[in-house]
């Protein structure tokens, strides 16, 4: 079954009267439960694939369907719910929230759809990924390995069908990546969800199902990778 699927998406950012083309042409779809990895160099378009895909920011062309539903045509007042249902978000600067302890930044996403069970579920995922001590602590407290711990948690605490990372070990040292690795692969798999990752290790395309690789915005390569 497909979950994701981009339809000839393309992107032109404008500077000025300066038309810069950032990704042109790119069509695949990720089958549910999939890890997909997105490679390619620096500039390549990657981190604009994932904000067309998972809704932050509009194609100038083309479409995005997630699961039946084609998020190009919804409203802002539809994509925001949409998006917090669906999808969870990893980012290689962490982006929590600064004034929100850790306990806090990972209840935030179900509070936001009134979850009552918003204390719960995050207790239950900071325990899971080993920070049950840390609950009350704020992100300037935390190191890079732990705030990506959180900021997993955050991701996950809606049970999205989705999840998003882009670059997520790539302000981590190799012990904490490998750590934060595993646990985003042992979580996905927990709960059966679909994985689209952008990243630069050759050890961590070589786990994922398939690998995509850009090249100045454009689709150069497709992989996959046996199981
Ligand atoms: N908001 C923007 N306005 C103008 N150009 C942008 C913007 N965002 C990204 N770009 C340009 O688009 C290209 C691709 O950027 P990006 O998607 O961040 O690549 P990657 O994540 O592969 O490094 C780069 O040349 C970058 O400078
Ligand atoms: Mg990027």
């Amino acid at each position: 079954m497909t979950v994701l699927e981009a339809q000839n998406l393309t992107k032109t950012y404008a500077i000025g009267d300066r038309q810069i083309p950032v990704l042109g042409d790119v069509s695949f779809s990720v089958s549910a439960g999939e890890f997909l990895v997105v490679a390619g160099a620096s500039g390549s378009g990657k981190t604009t694939l994932l904000t067309l895909l998972s809704g932050l920011d509009r194609p100038t062309a083309g479409s995005v369907w997630i699961e039946g539903t084609d998020i190009t045509h919804l409203s802002e007042d539809e994509l925001a719910p949409f998006r917090n249902e669906t999808m969870g978000f990893v980012f290689q600067s962490f982006h929590l929230v600064p004034s929100l302890n850790a306990l806090e930044n990972v209840m935030f996403p179900a509070e936001l759809r009134k979850d009552p069970d918003a204390p719960k579920k995050a207790a239950s995922l900071m325990e899971r990924v080993g920070l049950s001590d840390r609950r009350d602590n704020f992100p300037h407290q935390l190191s890079g390995g732990e705030k990506q711990r959180v900021a997993l948690c955050r991701a996950l605490i809606n049970d999205p069908r989705i999840i998003f990372a882009d670059e997520p070990t790539g302000n981590l040292d190799s012990e904490n990546s490998a750590a934060i690795l595993k646990l985003m692969l042992d979580l996905r798999e927990e709960r059966g969800a679909t994985l689209v990752m952008v990243t630069h290790s050759p050890e961590i395309a070589a786990t994922a199902d398939r690998t995509i690789t850009l090249t100045d915005g454009r689709i150069t390569g497709e992989q996959r990778h046996a199981a």
